[in-house]
């Protein structure tokens, strides 16, 4: 009996698998960092699959990895404080970022012996600290020679990742990197063959298109289409494609930010509209939570372009670009239809009142009951979705399961 039901179970079980992987967003992501001011407790992980803790740094001297004394206590304590609320979240120490140095780690990759300690640093650093997995952040790689290190980098590291896992007998660490906006970086092509084979999937950056800081107009600076240009996410997530990135390795970045800018003349003020420099910060970045504050206490006008899938929002010379909840839910439903593995968004300390980070996940829930696939939903969601609770609780007392 047992002996003969066991290859029907085995069967069933990859069936539900494959339905499994082809319905929905895999990684629901978010970095954050401890700049942000959101303390980790309060970060809602009930709304991610997976959360990114940004940024170990590189120790230029040694080639290591660490964690700066500032960020040690919050960094040590972040899976633990984050799976409180959602024990299944997965985490990942995030190295670098946009403001780290990029010649030290040009220097590190460029040689075995500095990858090896960069390497082994960063794998006992992240399983010391309980992470699930490790993400580099390098911004960017810029000629070909880096860009074969860092292919060499990635390559080495799956094998230290593999190795480490097999001699400990732990589940290997998640391996990412979060990647310019298109395949290449400026006619420098990304080492696609090394990113396949070593990585367990990319962050694509789609977003900084325009911003005050380098454009003097007015503009969507994380549109998804932009017809004519290469300004657009869609173009950016197809030239990975087209170079041979599988699409379930990529992953959809969009901001909870936007850029202000301060417009030259008031009564112009669309998309492409001249302007004088930032407004409301320094360099114009501003959170979502803000952008609500700006639009409730100005009355700004507050818009949706379809064609860009972005929002803007002014009101006087102040002109804002961002993406509100229909661009969210637009690219969460960009993402399921080209078989993206998911989306992530940077940072989930910009969310105001977890609204975004909502939307993501109720038009991804969405999209799978429009695509008759509410069992997937409900299991990874039950608690939004009662109506599926119940059908789980019918099916578990009549079928068994
Ligand atoms: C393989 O992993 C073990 C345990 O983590 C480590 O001691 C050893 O140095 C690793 N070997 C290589 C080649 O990385
Ligand atoms: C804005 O930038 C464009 C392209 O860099 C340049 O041609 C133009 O002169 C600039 N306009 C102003 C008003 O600075
Ligand atoms: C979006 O903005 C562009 C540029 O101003 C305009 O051509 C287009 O018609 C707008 N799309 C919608 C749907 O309003």
């Amino acid at each position: 009996m047992a002996a003969r039901t066991l290859p029907f179970f085995l069967t069933l079980l990859f069936l539900l698998q494959l339905h499994s992987s082809a319905g929905q967003n895999a990684v629901r992501a978010g970095y954050w960092f401890p700049g942000s001011g959101l303390p980790v407790s309060s970060i809602d992980s009930t709304l991610f699959t997976h959360l990114f803790c940004a940024f170990a740094d590189l120790d230029p001297q040694t080639n290591r990895v660490i964690i700066s004394s500032a960020n040690q206590a919050q960094f040590s304590t972040f899976t633990r404080t984050v799976q409180q609320k959602n024990p299944s979240v997965k985490t990942l120490l995030s190295i670098g970022g946009g403001d780290a140095d990029e010649t030290a780690f040009a220097g590190m990759a460029s040689q075995a012996g500095s990858r090896k300690s960069f390497i082994d640093s960063s794998i006992n650093l992240a399983r010391s600290n309980n992470f699930h997995g490790l993400d580099l952040d390098w911004e960017y790689p810029s000629t070909t020679t880096q860009m074969a290190s860092l292919g060499l980098l990635l390559a080495e590291w799956r094998v230290a990742v593999a190795n480490e896992s097999s001699s400990t007998g732990n589940t290997p660490l998640l391996l990412s990197a979060a990647v310019f906006r298109s395949s290449d970086y400026y006619t420098i092509n990304y080492p696609i063959r090394a990113i396949s084979n070593s990585l367990d999937w990319i962050n694509v950056m789609a977003y900084d298109f325009y911003g005050p800081g380098w454009s003097n107009v007015t503009g969507p600076p994380a549109a998804l289409y932009n017809p004519g240009t290469t300004m657009s996410g869609d173009y950016g997530i197809t030239t990975w494609i087209q170079a041979g990135v599988a699409a379930n390795k990529i992953v959809l970045g969009f901001p909870f930010y936007g850029w202000a800018w301060t417009l030259a003349n008031a009564n112009n003020n669309g998309f492409f509209a001249p302007t004088v420099g930032p407004a409301i910060s320094n360099d114009g970045d501003i959170g979502y939570a803000q952008i609500n504050n700006f639009i409730a206490q100005n009355g700004a006008s507050a818009l949706y372009n379809s064609t860009f899938v972005s929002n803007f929002c002014y009101s006087g010379t102040t002109w804002i670009g961002y993406d509100d909840k229909e661009s969210i839910s637009t690219k969460v439903t960009y993402a399921k239809n080209r078989g993206l593995l998911g989306y992530f968004a940077w940072h989930v300390g910009a969310d105001d009142n977890w609204a975004l980070s909502q939307q993501a996940v109720t038009q991804d829930l969405q999209d799978q009951e429009e695509a008759g696939e509410e069992d997937e939903a409900e299991q990874a969601y039950p608690s939004l979705d009662p109506y599926n609770a119940k059908r789980r609780h019918w099916r578990r007392t009549k079928l068994g399961f």
